[in-house]
């Protein structure tokens, strides 16, 4: 039983505008009292989920972290995970994996590379390998941390720093990173000699799993190496905004059955 009210619409609309301008940390102090322990943090282990963890961990040791490890990262997340469990000790990471059945129904399916043939094959995978463990485990907590930013696509730019997730079962998101630039978080982690995910190194800009994202050409928008061999199609998996297309629904009741997750 939760010990506080959680909070609605207009509130989240105040709490917004109030900590609009503010820095992260203050938004994240706010909510790990309010909300400990169902709140966590979410990090895909890019930048802004490497200065998320740095900052919540700062403020209280025993925060709860976690990714959704789709099965398709890449090894130097994994070597990220490894430095990032020395740098904080004790630290409180979960792992969650997609459910064995579903991916191996999926696979067999479709095979394991289905996301290059349509854009609905990858919606599907996105949303077996990855939305569906994510909307799992919100259904356990009042509220989550992400670290989206205004800056990284167009679909992002009007996000506020606390919003209620309609999509998942209306808790409470928190953004503290809204307003910061990429080149913001860059300076913050510079700073802190935080361990940072080795592909920046290769020219990466966002980092997904292993077969969907690439490197950017200079000038590039960050976001281009995901997915990019799809044009007209939203740069987003449906983590954080619900993507339904008729023939993938189908597809995914035949691997997951009635339930769809949220
Ligand atoms: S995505 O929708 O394209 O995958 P992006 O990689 O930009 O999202 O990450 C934005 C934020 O979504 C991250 O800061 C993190 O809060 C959350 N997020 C993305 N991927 C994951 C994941 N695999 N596990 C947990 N949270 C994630
Ligand atoms: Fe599947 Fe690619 Fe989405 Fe990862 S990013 S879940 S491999 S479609």
């Amino acid at each position: 039983m939760s010990t506080y009210e959680l909070i609605d619409e207009l509130e989240a609309g105040e709490l917004s505008v109030a900590f609009e301008g503010e820095e992260p940390q203050a938004l994240l102090a706010w909510a790990i009292e309010r909300f400990s322990p169902r709140i966590a943090i979410s990090t895909a282990f890019q930048l802004d989920g490497v200065a998320l963890i740095d900052m919540a961990y700062e403020i209280d040791p025993q925060i709860r972290v976690f990714s959704v490890d789709t099965g398709r990262l890449p090894e130097e997340t994994y070597e990220l995970i490894e430095r990032l469990r020395e740098r904080y000790p004790g630290l409180s990471l979960e792992l969650l994996s997609p459910r064995a059945e579903e991916v191996s129904r999926m696979v067999g399916r479709h095979g394991p590379n289905l996301f290059y043939r349509s854009v609905e094959n990858r919606l599907l995978c996105c949303r077996v390998r990855k939305v569906l463990p994510l909307t799992r485990h919100l259904a356990t907590l009042d509220a989550w941390v992400t670290g989206l930013r205004r800056d990284q696509w167009a679909s992002r730019s009007d996000i506020r720093k606390v919003e209620i997730d309609h999509d998942h079962g209306a808790i409470v998101k928190l953004n503290p990173l809204a307003e910061w630039t990429e080149e913001e978080v860059w300076q913050y982690v510079r700073e802190r000699e935080l361990p940072v995910h080795p592909l920046y190194e290769r020219g990466y800009t966002s980092i997904g799993c292993a077969p969907c994202t690439r490197p950017v050409a200079p000038g590039e928008p960050a976001r281009a190496g995901r997915w990019w061999w799809e044009t007209n199609a939203p740069k987003e998996c449906g983590i954080h905004c619900a993507i339904e297309t008729g023939g993938m629904e189908h597809e995914l009741r035949a691997i997951v059955g009635e339930e769809d997750g949220g």
